[in-house]
């Protein structure tokens, strides 16, 4: 079957979130590389806790956090571990710089050829809507992108196949007709379990992940969804 959609993960796929390390350095010298990795580590634990246990309040509603939440309390927590005293201003410019991240070079002349093909865009995003909004406008992606889904409205995180399925709802397309991309290994596996077509940009040249299916395309940047879509 043809490809339809091109649906994009945004942290560390379209935008670096590792970026973020240069300004976790200046205010924790010798730590920024160190706390980047734990940040983001405990930031995705974090939303599989919540997808996974499904909880309650005390009062017996369900306990979610908002991506930008979980993000504050996982850098708490990376500071914590570093035995770091956490500042409120640093903390804010740390989460500011959040909004803001860098995108990758190549992104604008990939979505604008996609765009091109005729092809439908769209990002799928833990972010919440404000933080995706930001970020999609800071990095001048907007023109480019369709629709902006966040699964906050659902309050349950990937890999929930519920949040793969906003897009096929969104585009009224069947799962065999988009193509995901992300540049993390278990957001491809698994949007892969739900049917869709995957390409993983592997920008570190790590490993395929061991578990399940391989990804069905890989680069080492986003030029490799042109090659993939010239495959289908
Ligand atoms: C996202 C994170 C998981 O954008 O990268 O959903």
């Amino acid at each position: 079957m043809s490809i339809r959609v091109v649906v994009f993960d945004a942290y560390g796929t379209l935008f670096d979130v590792y970026s973020v390390a240069a300004l976790l350095e200046r205010h924790y010298p010798g730590q920024g590389a160190t706390l980047a990795a734990v940040w983001r580590d405990k930031q995705i634990e974090y939303t599989r806790l919540i997808s996974l246990s499904d909880p309650f309040t005390p009062t017996g509603s369900r306990f979610y956090r908002s991506f930008w939440d979980i993000t504050q309390l996982a850098l708490r927590y990376a500071l914590a571990k570093q035995g770091l005293v956490n500042e409120q201003a640093t903390e804010r410019a740390l989460m500011d710089a959040y909004g803001q991240l860098q995108a990758f070079a190549e992104n604008k002349a990939v979505l604008s050829e996609l765009k091109a093909l005729g092809l439908n865009t769209a990002i799928l995003s833990n972010g919440s809507p404000e933080m995706l909004n930001s970020a999609v406008s800071y990095a001048g992606l907007a023109p480019w992108i369709d629709r902006v889904l966040s699964v906050d409205g659902l309050r349950q995180y990937k890999t929930m196949p519920v949040t793969y399925a906003m897009v096929t709802e969104a585009f009224s397309v069947e799962p065999e007709s988009v193509l995901f991309v992300s540049g993390n290994g278990w957001d491809i596996m698994g949007a892969n379990w739900f049917g869709f077509q995957t390409c993983w940009i592997n920008r570190s040249g790590l490993p395929v992940e061991t578990l399940g299916p391989p990804p069905h395309h890989q680069g080492s940047d986003l030029t490799a969804v042109l090659e993939a879509i010239s495959q289908h």
